[in-house]
């Protein structure tokens, strides 16, 4: 294989890449990015490392999630919180159910790039540049908005580091703290119909630590500190190389934009720049798998990125759907067995579950999504694999944009609260019951053999 340096990706074919009209500009953007300081921190990523290894193994549980795409525009203090809020509460829940400890990684500071299945989009006969995201181009209809702009990373990159400030101050601060749960309880709860449920799982949480305590004579203090990574996905390569750096005392490259960064499922080709910019960082990295993927694939993308199979290095984050996963994920699972290395399991069940309303609104069913998590776990075990996290797009607000659960959310509540310009996000009720529904399958045990389609 060629020597990696951090521009060795531009000799590939890059996908779903903008087109920067001004060359220039777009130099010197990646030359002032690349002199600003890191986002996050190589000991940090290590840690992540460390504990994605121990996910690989059985032993802790992984919890992704956070917007689609990220806007510059809602980069403020209460949906910031809140999603903090949906992500610690949710893991408390998953922690309860499952036993094991949570790793909480979220869709947030840089996740602004969005792929797109067209380069264009036309409306009464006017063509334009697609949408990608905040940190590419503005999505108005004009010619301006849609040309793309490299000023856009430096903004996205501010955006990212604001986001990154609050969340850690929130934390040190004692947000996150075990012993105050009433910092993170969203009001909401009192009115969801899980509440109940929710707040006997938090005072049996606080029982313990009471109890533990009591026992060692000690505060539990790591308690007050839960640590939340960031991820996104690893698409606009210009700035990902701008933030990919060495670091003194350790050797390697890290991408230094994010904690965990993945490739999209457009974006996995085995020869493409995307690849190759992910085989030379150290970080711990995700890789989208879903239909068309075959074993032949994988097993290059296991070869080119996990090649000494370190432990933490790669999570398979399988997204199929709730009518597909049980034809194509088993012989994925066989394939990674065969080859004798140990990824972490992931499973999206978001977004193989996107359809259309009669209207034409895009949206997704809780009992989809609920159906392909289900057949995961069967699936996983019945094959002797561990499926050790999760990944879900939602948001801590009150938003309409997937149907179902609970509340029975239908087709025509959708328009009450739709904001998602892109892909429809579970709601802070959707996103707990759905936590709600894994840890109570988990803790049962083995799911009952049911229907594995919902067709
Ligand atoms: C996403 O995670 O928002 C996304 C675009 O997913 P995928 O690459 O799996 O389609
Ligand atoms: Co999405």
């Amino acid at each position: 294989m060629s020597e990696w340096t951090p521009t060795s990706w531009q000799s590939r074919p890059a996908a779903q890449q903008p087109t920067y009209p001004d060359a220039a500009a777009l130099e010197r953007t990646i030359a002032e990015l690349s002199c600003l300081p890191p986002l996050v921190t190589s000991w940090e990523i290590q840690t992540l490392k460390t504990q994605l290894a121990d996910a690989a193994a059985g032993r802790r549980f992984l919890l992704q999630g956070g917007d689609c795409a990220e806007r510059f525009d809602e980069c403020e203090s209460a949906a910031i919180a809140s999603k903090l809020k949906i992500l610690l509460q949710m893991s408390l829940v998953l922690v309860h159910g499952t036993k094991k400890r949570v790793i909480r990684v979220g869709r947030f500071a840089g996740q602004y790039a969005k792929p797109r299945s067209a380069d264009t989009e036309t409306k009464d006969g006017v063509t334009l540049p697609s949408y990608r995201g905040d940190i590419v181009n503005r999505p108005a209809f004009t010619a301006d908005a849609r040309i793309p702009d490299p000023a856009l990373m430096i903004r996205g990159y501010e955006r990212a580091a604001l986001t990154l400030n609050f969340i850690r101050s929130l934390i040190d601060g004692g947000f996150a703290d075990l012993h105050h749960p009433e910092y993170w309880d969203l009001a909401f709860v009192r009115h969801s119909p899980y509440a109940e449920e929710f707040h006997r799982i938090v005072d049996s949480i606080g029982d313990s630590i009471q109890f533990m305590e009591i026992i060692s004579g000690a505060r539990v203090g790591q308690l007050n500190r839960v640590d939340f990574f960031t991820s996104h996905e690893g698409l606009l390569l210009p700035y990902e190389q701008a933030q990919t750096r060495q670091v003194p005392r350790r050797p390697g490259w890290y991408n230094l934009s994010t904690h965990m960064p993945w490739i999209g499922m457009r974006t996995a080709n085995l020869d493409g720049a995307h690849v190759e910019h992910f085989r030379g960082i150290e970080n711990p990295i995700g890789v989208k798998i879903g239909p068309g993927m075959d074993e032949a694939w994988l097993s290059g993308l296991l070869d080119v990125l996990h090649p000494d199979n370190e432990p933490g290095r790669l999570t398979l984050i399988h997204r199929f759907g709730a009518h597909e996963i049980a034809d194509a994920l088993p012989p994925l699972i066989e394939c990674v067995q065969r080859s004798g290395k140990t990824v972490v399991w992931c499973c999206d069940p978001m977004h193989g579950n996107t359809e259309a309303t009669a209207d034409g609104i895009k949206t997704r069913k809780f009992e989809h999504i609920l159906a392909e998590l289900e057949q995961a776990f069967e699936i996983h075990a019945e094959l002797g694999s561990y499926l050790g996290g999760v990944h879900f797009e939602l948001t801590g607000e009150n938003v309409t944009e997937c149907t179902g659960g609970a509340r029975g959310l239908a087709d025509a509540d959708l328009a009450v609260a739709y904001k998602s310009q892109v892909d429809p996000r579970l709601n802070y009720e959707q996103a707990l019951e759905m936590a709600m529904r894994i840890a109570r399958r988990v803790a049962n045990g083995a799911p009952s053999r049911g229907p594995r389609s919902t067709r």
